[in-house]
């Protein structure tokens, strides 16, 4: 099945999951815990979409071509904000043997993940939750394919928490403040690498 067909798939199958946990969600209000479990599963989804960075995975091509912009060394440490399945944390593990890091606030997507690591027998840690519950200080590189308020909350975050010199490399979406180091491309789409000052 050809990659792209396979993350539409995906994509389509997260929204499916939401939209069923919140139909259930309803129709089970007045039933307490099983309402409450439906709605801890379904909102981070839900709010990862609102305040502008859904699940749609990065194509294979950009991932690999995110972690080349990064310029990783063997032993450094790398995080990927809102990992989704993984992809990208997972490459520059097995292709450059750094240690890495995912953070997922979505359990459904965090799922997807667990089960890509399962398959790629990857060593990469990935944790459930929001970024902004993480220390990101031991950073040397971090990843990140997200827009809107999200990406200019983890702006403020890595502007406190990032040591000088780490690169921050973003896909499509530009930080609010920072001026980009340079820029590069796959399939059309420009991979922004910051360097903090
Ligand atoms: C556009 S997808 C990118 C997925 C992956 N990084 C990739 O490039 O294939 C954005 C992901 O960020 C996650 N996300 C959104 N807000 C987040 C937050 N506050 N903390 C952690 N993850 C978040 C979403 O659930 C979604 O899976």
């Amino acid at each position: 099945m050809k990659t792209r067909l396979k993350d539409f798939l995906l994509i389509l199958l997260v929204f499916a999951v939401m939209a069923a946990l919140l139909v259930l969600a309803y129709k089970f209000r007045r039933e307490g815990w099983l309402f409450w479990a439906l709605v801890v599963l379904a909102a981070p989804s839900l709010a990862a979409f609102i305040f502008g960075a859904p699940f749609v995975p990065a194509s294979m091509e950009a991932a690999r071509a995110m972690t080349e912009a990064a310029g990783l060394k063997p032993g450094e440490t790398v995080y990927d904000i809102g990992c989704g399945d993984g992809r990208v944390v997972y490459l520059a593990v097995r292709d450059y043997g750094v240690k890495g890091v995912g953070v997922e606030l979505s359990p459904l997507v965090y799922l997807l993940a667990r089960v890509r690591g399962l398959l790629w027998r990857s060593g990469a840690e990935i944790k459930l939750g929001d970024f902004r519950w993480h220390d990101l200080s031991g950073a040397d590189a971090v990843f990140c394919y997200l827009s809107g308020e999200v990406l200019a909350t983890l702006e403020a975050k890595l502007q406190k928490e990032l040591k000088p010199g780490a690169r921050v490399i973003s896909l499509v979406y530009k930080f609010p403040n920072w001026k980009e180091s340079r820029t590069c491309g796959c399939g059309g789409l420009p991979i922004r690498v910051y360097i903090k000052e």
